[in-house]
């Protein structure tokens, strides 16, 4: 690594509590006994001019490399704006992988699927994950040509993926994360289904079925469906699509998996179909690519995108985020020719549609700020004219790139090229992830989120617990005069204030909780984000542990109806171990 001297201008940061443990952990460039070698100014620095440093290389550019580095430094080090984990693990570094998101493609061979694995560990290696459809294998008990056997199928397969995962650490800190997605019309599909039934089976897979409108229409009218043979594309089985359907949904309900992805809406929505079909996305479903397409994505933290005057109290601050998302642009583009790929093809790919994510984190914290009750027609209609701006002025951005660097390769047999709509520099633009790591060093709510609780304990690496109270609920019950540590206690206990009457209702309206809001608005709270996003929306629908099957199939069809690209329930206190948990929850 390139020592990089910190311009003296450039101001030391001091990052919260949290952050720098995560970043000490998982983050800071270490020496072979294991020491950080950076701290988070350098760090951020590191990030900032490497990123800056590949303006360079186009000729028409209108920023000062210098100037921008120190722009990308206090996007970030404000926290205003973070790139995905593996761009703030390994930009300026030999390593050099900076996407957070791949495909890879998994062909009906012996040979193919391990090629799959190989290059699964590579990417994990580098701190990506990894998304396959395994629709292409032929179903178990089928014959194999050369051999004169039987095949394994895709369930089968699948487990080699989940034991080689298992074994590789991400940049030595964690550990890879998987999407594995089969079509509906797959022979094995019963199996793939039930797959995770058994705590603990498949763990370092997220798994999502792959629905379709014509199975979607056999549902509504219960008809039978095809099962098809990928490998002779001949019908094998038939079986009642409604029955299925009750299948999936019982699953969701016991385990909140699988989820569903709805493949036909996805590939509607690629913008190169000239370049293939889309059949999966990365692990945790935000992002649909191509075969050997990687995505780097970023966030921008909403909670701080507001403005106070005594006029108008707090609103959107939108010159900020104006100019926010159009360094951002600039900066995830730039991301794309920084990385090293751990393969050929990748480069190629990503090379060629440019994809960038670009999304947000904060939502709930701006909520709170601006007294908008998350579960209130209100916040949905924020939450389109908010996306509506990032999407419209992160194209905008992409735009202005394109002139001075080009559209991007594969435009002109686009979607935008057919319309004569660009040219464009990224043939996406928007993504909304979960900012799961990203959120903790911006202490703010994750991804469009409702928190999980008003107070709780976090239980963090290798064991330690942190108590932690939500910084605007805190000021609210300060200057309401109702803070104690009494209540707190109650608070960290339950996690919501929904049932303490005591406290103002219009307390109780605003600082509400995954677990008090219904299924229906985080369902439309997706559905808006999703409206103005070019790719997908991460978003979990946490419904009570009292919420039956019936709930839950009313929550896949409103996603099916309502647009979304796919949906992912949880029913609280459906899995043995939550990452997040209140103290007193099952
Ligand atoms: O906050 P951070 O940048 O670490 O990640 P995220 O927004 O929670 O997740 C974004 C994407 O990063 C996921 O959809 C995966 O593609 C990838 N990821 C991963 O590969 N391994 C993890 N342990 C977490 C995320």
């Amino acid at each position: 690594m390139v020592e990089q001297q910190i311009p003296a201008d450039i101001e030391a940061l001091a990052v919260n509590e949290n952050a720098e443990i995560v970043l000490a952990r998982r983050y800071y460039r270490k020496d072979i006994d294991g020491n950080p070698t950076e701290d988070a100014t350098q760090l951020f620095w590191r990030v900032a001019s490497a990123i800056a440093a590949e303006e360079s290389k186009y000729e028409k550019t209108t920023a000062s490399t210098e100037i921008l580095a120190k722009d990308f430094y206090s996007m970030m080090a404000n926290m205003e704006f973070l790139p995905n984990s593996p761009t703030l693990m390994n930009a300026g570094t030999p390593l050099g992988q900076l996407a957070a998101c791949f495909v890879l493609p998994v062909g009906d061979s012996i040979e193919e699927i391990f090629d799959a694995v190989k290059h699964a560990a590579m990417i994990h290696k580098s701190g990506g994950g990894t998304g396959f459809s395994f629709s292409r294998l032929r179903q178990k008990d089928s014959r194999v040509g050369s051999t004169g056997g039987v095949a394994s199928g895709p369930v089968s397969f699948l487990r080699i993926f989940n034991t080689a995962t298992e074994q590789i650490k991400q940049g030595g800190t964690r550990r890879g994360a998987n999407m594995g997605i089969l079509r509906i019309d797959h022979p094995d599909i019963m199996e793939f289904i039930r797959a995770k039934e058994r705590e603990g089976e498949f763990n370092n897979f997220n798994f999502s079925v792959a629905l379709t409108e014509d199975f979607m229409k056999a549902v509504e009218n219960s008809e039978d469906y095809d099962l098809v043979d990928p490998h002779n594309l001949e019908v094998v089985n038939t079986l009642n699509a409604r029955e299925v359907f009750e299948i999936l949904v019982q699953k969701a309900w016991e385990k909140g998996d699988p989820g569903i992805v709805f493949l036909d809406r996805i590939n509607r929505d690629n913008p190169t179909p000239a370049l293939g079909e889309i059949e999966s996305t990365n692990p945790c479903g935000e992002q649909p690519l191509l075969p050997y397409e990687a995505c780097n994505l970023g966030s921008i933290n909403l909670s701080i995108m507001l403005a106070e005057d005594e006029k108008n109290g707090i609103s959107v601050d939108w010159d900020r985020l104006r100019n926010v998302v159009h360094l951002s642009v600039r900066f995830l583009d730039n991301v794309i020719d920084a990385s090293r790929y751990p393969l050929d093809r990748i480069t190629e790919m990503v090379t060629t549609n440019r994809k960038i994510g670009l999304g947000i984190m904060g939502w709930a914290d701006m909520l709170f700020q601006l007294n908008i009750p998350y579960n209130s027609q209100e916040a949905l209609n924020l939450a389109e004219k908010v996306m509506e701006f990032i999407q419209a002025e992160g194209r905008a951005a992409s735009k202005q790139l394109a002139k001075e660097r080009g559209a991007f390769p594969a435009y002109k047999d686009s979607i935008f090229g057919e319309r004569d709509l660009g040219p464009y520099r990224n043939a996406t633009v928007t993504t909304i992830a979960p900012t799961g790591t990203l959120s903790i060093l911006a202490g703010c709510s994750s991804g469009i989120e409702p928190l999980f609780a008003l107070s709780f304990a976090r239980h963090v690496m290798d064991g330690d617990k942190l108590v932690e109270t939500n910084p605007f609920f805190k000021t609210a019950l300060e200057e309401r005069g109702c803070y104690s540590e009494k209540l707190m206690d109650a608070i960290t206990e339950k996690g919501t204030i929904a049932d303490i009457d005591y406290l103002p209702e219009e307390l109780r309206k605003v600082y509400v909780t995954a677990m008090d809001i219904e299924a229906e608005y985080h369902l439309k709270m997706q559905a808006a984000f999703q409206k103005y996003t070019d790719n997908a929306v991460s978003k979990t629908v946490n419904v009570p542990h009292e919420a039956t099957v019936d709930d839950i199939r009313t929550i896949y069809w409103m996603a099916y109806e309502q647009g979304c690209k796919g949906v992912t329930v949880y029913r609280d206190g459906s899995l043995q171990s939550q990452v997040l948990c209140t103290e007193g929850s099952k």
